[in-house]
């Protein structure tokens, strides 16, 4: 029986004066409570009860060298010695927009933020100002962040979402608190649809400023996008005047060093990049064409935030972009294989168990859920998923020793090992026995 007597007080005590007793709304659905974090260490976090867990939440995507990853902290010191942030410029932002440039491959110039969040809103003002014109297309079942312009159609929000090819102009607000009219500029479309794409892009071209997706549907289950249908955003995009932004903040620096544009080999306008950049420092970036670029370089388009490009920030994308590129990118080949070998070993213990399940996996990242489908390739499939038995089983992980995010998605960091692979196997194996 585990024991988390100290967390279960922390989560009574915070909510006296902590709005919803945790610091990220997602966070409190974690079971039996938000857990409390001591410390950590590359691929394991202890509680502040004292267990250990091997870690694939990874803090929700950042922890891509693992946590407290020495390089990266020892980086980090020496950089805030000098000085945290100075509202100034400093040589270090110069060394990271010419790597990110160069590793990038639709990178022709960069601009930092703090968070997804932030770079997404960019993002869409860019393509705002370039085009003269204001309505956004999105996918349902994605997410990009929690800003009112866009924030709708988050999974667990309870919204009912376009019909496979139609496409929703009257867009609920994702939130309490939102302005009934803060979507009015949002089309809402079913992803991986490629005819009411076109037929949306085509019919309402002189509206739209821009397609924004994510290029795996990370958030509702790890879908990814059918053959052909990046590209048909990039060229129906382009031939119509529309700017196509890809919202690579789960995918950047984790699908491959260049992201999943330059696994898929697609050339979008814009990049939205954040999480992994950082390795769990907060930094995010737009990367694209000088022809959008450009409207920051005259002024045109405002970019502003306080600590953007702080030291801390900037040290620590330097430092994980670096350490992601040593041995010419070995690491990736490293972590997909091992999460290979893990979401192999889980297939075979779900059939052992005769439980239904599927896992849909790309790269370091994979989405596990409960469900009698066979595939789950689109948001509908996705959402008939045992979502109660994922967090079930979630929480009987923890009680072997293995941290989960509670919604099915898994992370993988350069800090795992085959050993951390195989306790984990044995841990779903036990965790499989009870469900
Ligand atoms: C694809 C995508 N875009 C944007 C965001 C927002 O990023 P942040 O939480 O850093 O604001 C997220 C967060 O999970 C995301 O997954």
């Amino acid at each position: 029986m585990l024991n988390i007597e100290r967390s279960k007080a922390n989560y009574q005590r915070a909510q006296r004066h902590l709005a919803g007793g945790v610091a990220s709304s997602l966070r409190a659905s974690m079971k039996p409570v938000p857990l409390y974090a001591e410390s950590a260490k590359g691929a394991r976090l202890q509680d502040v009860d004292g267990n250990t867990y091997i870690d694939y939440l990874l803090a929700y995507g950042p922890l891509i060298l693992g946590h407290a990853h020495d390089g990266l902290t020892d980086s980090i010191l020496a950089s805030m010695r000098k000085g945290y942030t100075y509202g100034l410029q400093h040589e270090g932002e110069i060394e990271l927009a010419d790597l990110l440039v160069k590793v990038l491959p639709c990178a022709e110039k960069v601009a930092f933020s703090g968070s997804g969040t932030e770079a997404v809103m960019l993002a869409l003002r860019l393509a705002r100002a370039h085009t003269g014109k204001s309505k956004i297309v999105r996918f349902h079942g994605h997410y990009h962040g929690w800003s009112d312009s866009i924030f709708t159609s988050f999974p667990g929000a309870g919204l009912s979402g376009p019909a496979a090819g139609g496409e929703t102009s009257a867009v609920p607000p994702g939130t309490m608190g939102q302005s009934d009219n803060s979507l009015d500029d949002i089309i809402l479309l079913p992803w991986n649809d490629p005819a009411a794409l076109e037929s949306t892009l085509r019919t309402r071209a002189s509206e739209i400023a821009a397609v924004i997706s994510e290029p795996v549907m990370c958030n509702s289950g790890c879908i990814q996008p059918k053959p052909g249908y990046l590209e048909l955003i990039a060229r129906l995009t382009k031939e119509l005047g529309i700017v196509f932004i890809l919202d690579e903040v789960i995918t950047g620096f984790r699908l491959s060093l260049g992201g999943a544009h330059e696994r898929f080999g697609i050339k979008p306008d814009l990049v939205t990049i954040g999480k992994a950049m950082g390795g769990g420092i907060a930094i995010s970036a737009v990367a694209g064409t000088s022809a959008l670029m450009k409207y920051i370089d005259s002024s045109d388009v405002s970019h502003l935030g306080t600590l953007n490009g702080n030291g801390v920030a900037i040290t620590a994308a330097l430092t994980t972009i670096r350490e992601l590129a040593s041995n010419e990118g070995t690491a990736y080949k490293r972590m997909e294989e091992l999460l290979v070998t893990l979401s192999a070993g889980i297939r075979a213990l779900l059939s052992k168990h005769r439980i239904p399940g599927v896992i849909n996996q790309l790269g370091p990242v994979f989405h596990l859920m409960f469900t009698d489908e066979r595939e789950v390739t689109d948001f509908d499939t996705f959402n008939k998923r045992d979502a109660g038995k994922y967090a079930r089983f979630a929480e009987l992980m923890l009680s072997e020793g293995v941290l989960l995010r509670p919604n099915g998605l898994w992370y993988i960091s350069t800090a795992h090992s085959l050993p951390d692979i195989e306790v984990t196997l044995l841990a779903v194996d036990r965790a499989l026995g009870r469900l």
